[in-house]
């Protein structure tokens, strides 16, 4: 069994304050305040704005003012609004899978799905073996730890390694590959064809985390793996966190997934409910994502012009190719130093270090959305280069 990177010995990490009153006035997409400062959020996954779109807010209200603030129970209680079947029914189509469930946010399903398909929740204790990403995102590592099954952590992206550690399993073994289709700390993705081979190959169940791909990526923007035709052992699971705009989470599975999923998954059956406040921006953002091609293809315009600047200026974005884009400066401090630098200017940042991402990789995450302007990027990238990295 691999060991997960441990949690903070040094308890660095602090809660600090911003006020979002700003981002929702028509041209200050993303825009937030900092200690009394502007900034350009740099740091949102609000990719297509639609946290802060007009329609959605509208929906999201007269949801609320219908059914109230909260649905006051779990879904297997009283909490099923009949309207969540309407939205797992649109998911499922634009998945193209039998069925799809929805619950509380990612990091909830992750954790507790997992467990529930490997049978080892309420009790039950089956043989299975896990084999996931080593650049997983935590919830998934919680997932795959609360499992108290064998777990493998393949090298990222690396399909031989994950075939040389297949290999040594029996192959009637009951066995799951897990991985993100676009990597939330690299900007990366995975080999949907390589990985589908493989679990195909070695009789395996295939999960994707899609949170950071939907909305931006798929001929309707519902993620890299919403093209293909799934069979029965494939999963796929996203957020509603990120593009959406909205929270919450889904799993989208075949039939014989789905019972098993609703009779075991802790953060279905003991969670309550999402409010109706949330339903509602839900059901807007999934009726209107597949609309904007437009918001997605000024998305692939902005992060292309800011990777190339910035491999020009000689920064390394390790291998992305996405609204995700690392500058690697494997030190923290150094990291710190840009994080200030881009502050003054006007422009917020995340520096990302470890556990989070592995040592010795230390970074700032930009995350990209289509509402910035190329006036904001050229800004930034200008300030960017007036750093000295040296
Ligand atoms: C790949 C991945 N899965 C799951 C989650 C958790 O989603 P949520 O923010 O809805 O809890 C995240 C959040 O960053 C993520 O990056």
């Amino acid at each position: 069994m691999n060991k997960l990177i441990s949690n903070n010995k040094n308890l660095f990490r602090k809660l600090e304050n911003f006020d979002h009153s700003l981002r929702t006035l028509p041209k200050n997409q993303d825009l937030i305040k900092f200690n009394g400062k502007k900034l350009i959020n740099f740091a949102s996954n609000d990719y297509l704005g639609f946290s802060k779109d007009r329609e959605i807010i509208k929906t999201s209200i007269k949801w609320i003012t219908k059914y109230g603030s909260s649905l006051s129970s779990s879904r297997l209680i009283t909490g099923n609004l009949d309207k969540i079947r309407m939205i797992e029914e649109i998911i499922s189509k634009k998945i193209k899978h039998e069925s799809s469930i929805i619950l509380g946010n990612g990091f909830l399903l992750n954790s507790t799905l997992i467990p529930a398909l490997t049978g080892n929740s309420l009790g039950n204790r089956k043989k299975y073996y896990i084999f996931s990403d080593k650049l997983n995102h935590a919830s998934i590592n919680y997932g795959c730890f609360l499992s108290r099954q064998d777990f493998f952590r393949y090298n990222h992206l690396d399909l031989n390694h994950l075939e040389s550690q297949l290999k040594k399993i029996p192959i009637n073994s009951q066995k799951i590959i897990i991985s993100e289709t676009l990597f939330s700390m690299d900007g990366d993705f995975v080999d949907i064809d390589g990985i589908r081979f493989l679990s195909k190959k070695y009789k395996s169940i295939l999960y994707l985390d899609e949170a950071h791909a939907i909305g931006v990526y798929g001929k309707n923007g519902f993620g890299l793996f919403s093209n293909y035709k799934k069979n029965i052992n494939e999963i796929v699971v996203g957020t509603f966190s990120k593009s959406l705009g909205s929270y919450g989470s889904f799993v989208s599975c075949s039939k014989h997934f789905y019972k098993i999923i609703v009779n075991n998954c802790g953060g279905l059956i003991y969670s309550t409910v999402l409010p109706p406040s949330v339903l509602g921006s839900i059901f807007a953002a999934i009726t209107k994502v597949d609309k904007v091609t437009n918001l997605r293809n000024k998305i692939k315009d902005n992060y292309e012009y800011i990777i190339k600047s910035l491999k020009k200026i000689g920064l390394d974005t390790g291998n992305s190719n996405s609204q995700i884009i690392p500058i690697i400066l494997k030190n923290h401090q150094k990291c710190k130093m840009l994080y200030r630098h881009l502050l003054v200017k006007g422009f917020y940042v995340k520096e990302v270090r470890p556990p989070t991402v592995p040592r010795g990789l230390e970074r700032i995450r930009l995350s990209i959305t289509a509402t910035m302007t190329k006036s904001i990027l050229k800004k930034f990238i200008n300030t960017i280069s007036a750093f000295k990295f040296k």
